[in-house]
């Protein structure tokens, strides 16, 4: 029988969410990637153990995780069953609907009829009453927004989700839909966007800034650029690389000699900040304190324990600032 390490809340730090009564860990587990029809469930279940052990708190899954739709959540509601449940008032479980589910005109984007059904599903497929923090996976350029907001608002009130986010909402329409969400009596909690040394949107867009004036909390994903932010291909693609053993989202054609040549010249400073690369991409993303946690995939739990360790990351110097600056611009 799994029971978690005692010491495991002395690991990493808590963090506010915007202005809610929500504190995030500073490191957060999505579940995209190897926790799918593919995966081996005895790993997934190891990585879920480790990370929990480790202080994460929250786990972040999506309808449409698979491969296999649904079949992230369907083995997370396995691991839920066969012993991290017994935890769950100590867990923050997410889960998202955007994306196509089904067949026919209910079975993605932002109606009330499709996230009412989809989020349904989630909880059977994970075994769960509820779940922490329902997200609007994408915005819908049909649905008015006061349809899918208040879809979200009622959700909450029916008790199936306890608070509401946002995902790949642009600077604009997370402003609206604050706005919406505010008026019907259910705030905004969190935009989860891509945010990385490789991808700064969120900075040029306004959305970081945004967030942070309007107390909403911004959850990074990818903020490995799915590996390339690591010692993984430094030397090659490795064949049990995400590039080698999935290939849906992040292909070799990634790997142009200019991303390598940050890549190594990144590496070199983390080095020299005696921090693996992964660390230090890590806690650049949380150098300025408007990013409440950032949302790592993991092939193996080894990783987990290196990107926790950013709760142990040196600040960083003006001249390490101005140097990434150099790098990556
Ligand atoms: N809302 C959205 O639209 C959206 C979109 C994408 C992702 N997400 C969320 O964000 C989560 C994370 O995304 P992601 O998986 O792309 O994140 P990521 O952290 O950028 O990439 C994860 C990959 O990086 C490598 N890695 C992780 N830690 C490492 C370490 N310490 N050293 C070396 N390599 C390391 C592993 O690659 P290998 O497999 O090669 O070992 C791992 O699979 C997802 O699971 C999901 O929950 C949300």
């Amino acid at each position: 029988m799994y029971l978690a390490d005692d010491k495991r809340y002395e690991k990493l730090p808590y963090v506010r969410c915007g202005k809610s009564g929500l504190k995030l860990p500073l490191v957060s587990l999505g579940l995209w990637h190897n926790f799918g029809s593919n995966g081996v469930y005895d790993l997934m279940q190891q990585m879920c153990y480790t990370a929990f052990d480790a202080g994460i708190t929250h786990f972040d899954l999506a309808n449409n995780y698979g491969p296999g739709i649904g079949a992230a959540e369907s083995n997370f509601g396995r691991i839920l069953r066969d012993g991290l449940g017994i935890y769950r008032d100590e867990l923050i479980i997410s889960t998202k609907a955007g994306y196509r589910m089904w067949p026919g005109p209910y079975g993605e984007w932002g109606s009330r009829k499709y996230l009412a059904a989809s989020l349904d599903q989630s909880l059977k497929r994970m075994g769960l009453d509820y779940v922490d923090l329902f997200y609007h996976h994408r915005p819908d350029p049909e649905t008015p927004l006061e349809e899918t907001m208040t879809a979200l608002d009622q959700i909450v009130r029916s008790g199936k989700a306890l608070y509401v986010g946002i995902s790949n909402y642009n600077q604009e329409q997370t402003r609206q839909a604050a706005k919406l969400l505010k008026s019907l009596g259910t705030p905004l909690l969190i935009n989860q966007r891509r945010y990385s040394l490789l991808d700064r949107k969120i900075e040029t867009d306004g959305t970081k800034q945004l967030a942070a004036a309007n107390g909403v909390g911004i959850i990074a994903f990818s903020p490995l650029a799915q590996g390339l932010l690591s010692d993984r291909y430094l030397a090659g693609v490795p064949e049990d690389s995400r590039i080698r053993t999935d290939g849906r989202f992040l292909k070799e054609t990634a790997l142009t000699p200019e991303t390598l040549q940050r890549i190594r010249s990144l590496n070199d400073l983390a080095r020299a900040r005696g921090q693996t690369l992964a660390q230090m991409a890590l806690a650049w993303i949380v150098r300025d304190g408007e990013v409440t946690s950032v949302l790592v995939g993991v092939s193996r739990p080894e990783q987990i324990l290196d990107n926790t360790a950013i709760a142990q990351s040196p600040p960083f110097t003006a001249e390490e600032i101005e140097k990434i600056e150099r790098i990556v611009s």
